[in-house]
């Protein structure tokens, strides 16, 4: 960094100057959960925090009710809520923060982790009465494919929840990762006290509060004689004795080993009752990672550096299906975002620019000038974009790091009207540029197999097609259970095994070969037969094994 300061000019050097003053200002970072443990209460509770709504209830649930696979005005609801809440942005003391929403909804998964490659860190919520879900076990793994730094909010202490120990114990064995407290219950459920804060020395006091944002706090040490008539005799033994087992257990807070994503740190509250979301809040300005380098095709590109770049990690279509322009979500990676200025969209090769980019200040779309590494900006696109694209000032390089994963669901779409078959294909094809679900083709018949995570998005692609590009479509099931994207450094080992398997090998939208196979033990076994072939579980070869 230091050379590549002295080779620059002074204009650049300038820039450069109140880009890393922009810089330091940002935190971007996601609310994840399994569904139903409080991640739209806390999203809510945080903005409420940081004075960017006035009123709880504002935010509305970005969640697609279990009654409504077939409910599609729920589907457009939904669709329309997700727009307005994707990202909201805030200040608070003298940060600017991003929260990117993610969709609770297993269905779409995908989505959530799309978005994850956008964020700096995460926050992952979990219901002191459940514990770890299913849910949260998969968003963690993608947060570890990456090292993202990830705090974890205990939610529901007003209800009787497991033990905290136990608890913690069960973060590290079922999540794969370290964790060290920096709050700590005094009793749960209707005997709940409140929370010893181990990071502030600070004992905050619990009371049921679904609106106000003012709290009862003591600041006391825990020897204080005071202590016994604050909480009474019993439970001032027990926080003394659990604050001195944790000290004892758990290794002391790093910040080095939160933001290298080793170590979760973790706080206990009530997002309803605003109980403990200061405290996150606070500690999150304080340790949470500044945005941070990316990865590409050929370099690791840091945030201080002078040009722009950027990739789109989300696009949203147009809820009006008389206008076919769809919003994409771009994340600054370096440089400065201006409006008006020409970018080169490194896949297509040409040079575009944005009149009308918009930020989510408050959930409000409003006109973007210039934004700086970390922020969101929304950009109208007519087609032109790709999730993963990537824009720069000239210099040709692709973000990596946004991989596709395997689908579980396989269904062939079969054309119900020959006279609408091009609408159909496009239809397909944009579709799946947004991300909704992943396009194979079989090259037997031209037959396309579309993968999704949940049965839920054949219902809203159906339903799509119809409204949006006047298709009609049917679904044939397919006996297939994962998608293997294939490689080898020997291509014509690689294309004889792509001509045995027939119909088992599709390619996806970049003409990648990909097996489809009917379950695990399948994959393990052609794995083990061509020793020369590597099979991969997402469309950036990264994970190697069965997950
Ligand atoms: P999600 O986005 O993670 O899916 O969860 P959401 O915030 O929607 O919360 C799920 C349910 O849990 C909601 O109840 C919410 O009110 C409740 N909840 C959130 N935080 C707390 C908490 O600290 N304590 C308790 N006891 N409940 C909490 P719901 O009945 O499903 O919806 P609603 O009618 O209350 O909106």
């Amino acid at each position: 960094m230091q050379a590549a300061v002295v080779a620059m000019g002074i204009g650049d050097q300038l820039i450069l100057m109140s880009n890393i003053q922009e810089i330091k200002k940002r935190r971007t970072f996601a609310i994840i959960s399994h569904p139903d443990a409080g991640k739209t209460t806390l999203t809510e509770k945080l903005l409420l925090f940081g004075g960017a709504i006035q009123t709880a209830g504002a935010v509305k649930s970005n969640k697609i009710k279990k009654t409504a696979t077939s409910d599609f005005m729920e589907i457009e609801k939904q669709r329309g809520i997700s727009v307005a809440t994707s990202v909201m942005t805030f200040e608070y003391r003298d940060l600017l923060i991003n929260i990117l929403d993610t969709p609770g909804h297993k269905d779409f998964a995908e989505d959530t982790y799309r978005t994850l490659t956008a964020v700096d860190s995460v926050i992952l919520v979990i219901d002191c009465v459940k514990g770890v879900e299913e849910q949260t076990e998969r968003l963690m793994e993608v947060c570890r494919m990456r090292n993202t730094p990830v705090i974890v909010f205990i939610n529901k202490l007003d209800r009787e929840g497991q033990n905290p120990f136990e608890l913690l114990d069960e973060l590290e064995t079922k999540l794969g990762i370290r964790v060290r407290p920096l709050t700590w219950p005094i009793n749960m459920g209707a005997s709940f006290k409140g929370v010893y804060s181990l990071y502030e020395k600070m004992l905050y006091f619990f009371a049921v509060n679904k609106t106000k944002i003012e709290r009862d706090v003591a600041k006391i040490n825990l020897e204080d004689v005071e202590l016994p008539s604050l909480l009474g005799q019993r439970d001032a033994d027990q926080i003394r004795e659990d604050v001195e087992l944790v000290e004892g257990v758990y290794d002391p807070f790093s910040q080095e080993a939160y933001q290298s994503g080793e170590l979760a740190p973790v706080f206990f509250g009530s997002a309803i009752n605003n109980f403990g979301i200061k405290e996150l809040l606070d500690t999150f300005c304080d340790i949470s990672p500044l945005p941070q380098p990316r990865p590409s095709d050929t370099r690791k590109v840091d945030p201080m550096e002078p040009k722009f770049t950027g990739f789109v990690f989300k696009i949203h279509a147009n809820l009006d299906p008389r206008h076919r322009d769809r919003i994409a979500f771009l994340r600054i990676c370096s440089g400065k975002f201006e409006r008006g200025k020409f970018y080169k969209h490194i896949r297509l090769g040409k040079d575009i620019r944005f009149s009308s980019p918009f930020s989510f200040m408050a959930s409000d779309k409003k006109v973007l000038d210039e934004g700086f590494p970390g922020d969101v900006v929304g950009l109208y696109d007519t087609g032109n974009f790709k999730i993963g694209d990537t824009l720069t000032e000239g210099e040709v390089l692709q973000f990596s790091g946004i991989p596709s994963f395997s689908p579980e669901i396989f269904k062939e779409i079969v054309n119900l009207d020959p006279m609408k078959s091009k609408q159909l294909e496009k239809g397909i094809q944009q579709l799946t540029d947004e991300g909704v679900a992943q396009l194979f083709t079989l090259d037997l018949g031209n037959r396309k197999i579309v993968g999704t995570v949940g049965e839920l998005q054949f219902d809203v692609i159906q339903y799509r097609l119809q409204h949006e590009y006047g298709a009609k479509c049917r679904w044939v099931n397919m006996n297939i259970s994962r998608a293997c994207w294939l490689t080898s450094s020997d291509k014509a080992i690689l294309d004889q095994f792509v001509r045995l398997k027939g119909n088992q090998i599709a390619y996806d939208k970049d003409r990648n070969p990909v097996f489809l196979a009917e379950s695990d033990w399948m994959i393990r076994m052609n794995q083990e037969n061509n020793p020369e072939i590597q099979f991969h579980f997402t469309s950036e070869f990264k994970t190697e094994q069965l997950v």
